[in-house]
This record gives structure tokens, sequence and C-alpha cells, in this order.
């Protein structure tokens, strides 16, 4: 019989199978989004993503301990204010809610890699990435007067204490003017991880419920992705790279597999992150309750086809429950 290959020998023997293993996956890979909300002693457990809370900044230690056991290099912050206006004020304020997490964080653990999301939906009233116009009867954000309000809230997070900053309201020009407002202040060596390529995306849906930032009226339709897109994601990553972006980011992960791919095939030279969102994290979650899914064996397949697609790290809100896992 032909097939003087078979494949099924390197498969017979499991040391074997993990010296020949393509795709690894650690916790080191792996970033934690948290939600930091104003008020004190609030843990607040997120409905929609089981194992998930809005923390008050005096209950951000034992998480923080726990992530730094778990071996998860870092976090990605989002926050909560107690009040929201419609240009966001408390996002740049030094006094803000996600300025306080990043201070009691490095107080915690100066070691741990903070990052932050840099946006104004979770700030603003009416739960738009920046400030509103009119624009021939329809409200839009309006890109050049936000690019304003975005230098000042990265600069602010910079001034904090922040290792990283993460815009992702996919405002045109973003980076370029991330860059110079943190150059001018003297935070030359402070990294920008664009949100390079973001979909508007259904699977937002849990995450807007943590951060209380559902769009009152109208959508993010003129700002982020079209789902049907694919050369419009690489203009989109073209302009970040030559703006001086250090990290590109694929976000959703999972229906954007050939996303990922393509960019790293286009930009090895730089690292990729994914965003593995909220609905993605809720759907496994949801299925694995009701007993349908394994939900381990599951999170690890997914988490493993993200990085097989390309992404050197993985935003995810598995990070925890990988970890212990792979322990
Ligand atoms: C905000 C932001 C969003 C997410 C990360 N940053 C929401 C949005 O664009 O509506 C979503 C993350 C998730 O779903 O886990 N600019």
């Amino acid at each position: 019989m032909f097939p003087f290959t078979r494949l099924r020998r390197l498969r017979r023997h499991p040391q074997l199978r993990e010296l020949i293993r393509e795709t690894t996956l650690s916790p080191k890979d792996l970033i934690l989004p948290l939600f930091v909300r104003h008020g004190k002693d609030q843990k607040i457990p997120i409905g929609s993503m089981p194992g998930h809370y809005q923390l008050s900044v005096n209950r951000l230690a034992e998480e923080i301990r726990e992530v730094r056991n778990c071996g998860i290099p870092g976090v990605i912050l989002f926050g909560i204010p107690e009040h929201k206006d419609a240009d966001g004020s408390d996002a740049r304020s030094d006094s803000g809610i996600v300025q306080q997490a990043i201070h009691e964080i490095k107080s915690i653990d100066d070691s741990l890699l903070v990052i932050t999301d840099v946006c104004y939906c979770e700030f603003t009233d009416h739960g738009h990435c920046g400030i509103l116009v009119e624009d021939h009867g329809h409200v839009d954000v309006d890109n050049d007067a936000t690019l304003a309000i975005l230098q000042e809230q990265a600069v602010s997070h910079a001034r904090a204490g922040a290792d990283m900053v993460a815009p992702s309201g996919m405002m045109d020009g973003v980076i370029e003017a991330m860059r110079t407002a943190l150059d001018d202040s003297g935070f030359t060596q402070i990294p920008i991880m664009s949100y390079a390529a973001k979909y508007c995306s259904g699977f937002y849906g849990p995450f807007r419920e943590a951060a209380e930032s559902t769009p009152q009226v109208g959508n993010r339709a003129t700002y982020q992705m079209d789902p049907a897109n694919s050369n419009e994601a690489i203009r989109e990553v073209e302009l970040d790279v030559l703006e001086g972006a250090d990290i590109l980011m694929v976000k959703p992960a999972l229906s954007y597999l050939d996303i990922i791919h393509r960019v790293k095939a286009k930009h090895p030279e730089l690292p990729l992150a994914a965003y593995n969102v909220s609905g993605e994290f809720a759907m496994v979650k949801a299925a694995a309750a009701n007993g349908w899914i394994d939900e381990q064996r599951v999170t690890l397949e997914i988490l493993t086809s993200i990085r097989r697609a390309g992404a050197d790290m993985i935003l995810t809100y598995h990070a925890k429950d990988v970890a212990h896992w792979l322990e």
C-alpha cells in the first residue's frame, strides 16, 4: 500500500507529540482585563461574565496578588467612574478612577505590567468613544476633537504610572497624536499597543454591561470596522505602523483568525496581540454551565487557535482559569 509516510507514527508517543508541537500556550502569553469602579468595598459580580467583578480600588489588592501568583504578566484596566458627562472628564483627570487604580496596583506590586485602555466610552454619559457632533442629522464622534482629549488621557495615565497605553477607540491618527503627546511630556519610554483592527462586533455585549458603556443612541459603525472587510484591516494596520505603534492588536479574536494571520504575515517584525473578547468568553461559560461542552478543553483549544493564527499575546478573561489548569 502506498503511504510510506505514516503521520500517525509521530503521534504514538506522548513525549514525541510534545516535541513536535508547533504552538505553545502559557499563562505568560496572557493579559487579564480588570474593571475598576468608584466607591469603597465594592466587588460586584458581572452577570454575563462569571468569575469577573467590578472592583473598587480598595478591593484590588487580593486580585493583584492572585494574578501575580498565577504567573500572568500583566493586566489591562477599564474604569467605571462615579460621574459620566458629555466629554468624559474623569478619563483625563489625575484623580480619575483609572489613575487611582494604577497608583494602587503599583503600590501593591510594581513588577506587574499595567496597561490602560485609552478610550472615552466608559466615561461619557452618551456611551460613545469620544466627543459627539451632528453630521447631517446624524450623531457621530468628532475625530479630531477626540484626539485632543485622548492625548490628555494617555498622558494622565502615564503620569499615574501606567507601563503601556492602548488606544481602543479607532480614531484616525490616534497613534501619531498619542506618541507626540507622550514624547512631549517626557514619556518617550511608554509604548503604545494599538487596537489597530477593531471590528464593530456583537461580541462586545457583556463588556458593555461590565463597563456600563452601551451607546445611548446609534452605534459604533462609523469608527469600528465592518466584519465583512479584510483588506481594510490591512490599511488600518499600515497607518498605525507608520504612526509608530509598538504592538498591534486584532479584536475580536475568534471570528477574526484570518485577520490575525494576515496581519502577522504582513508584519512579522511587530508583536501582535489578539483580544479574546467578552462575548467569546461568555459563550464558553454559558455552554459549559449547561454541561454542553468541556470548558477546559474548549478554552485551551480556542486560545491555542488564536496563538496558532499568529498572536504573540492574548488579552483574555480566561487568563486565571488557564493559569490554574496549566499549573
Ligand atoms: C472600549 C472597548 C470595548 C472593548 C474594549 N475596549 C468596547 C467597545 O468597543 O464597545 C470590548 C472588550 C470586550 O468585549 O471584551 N473602547
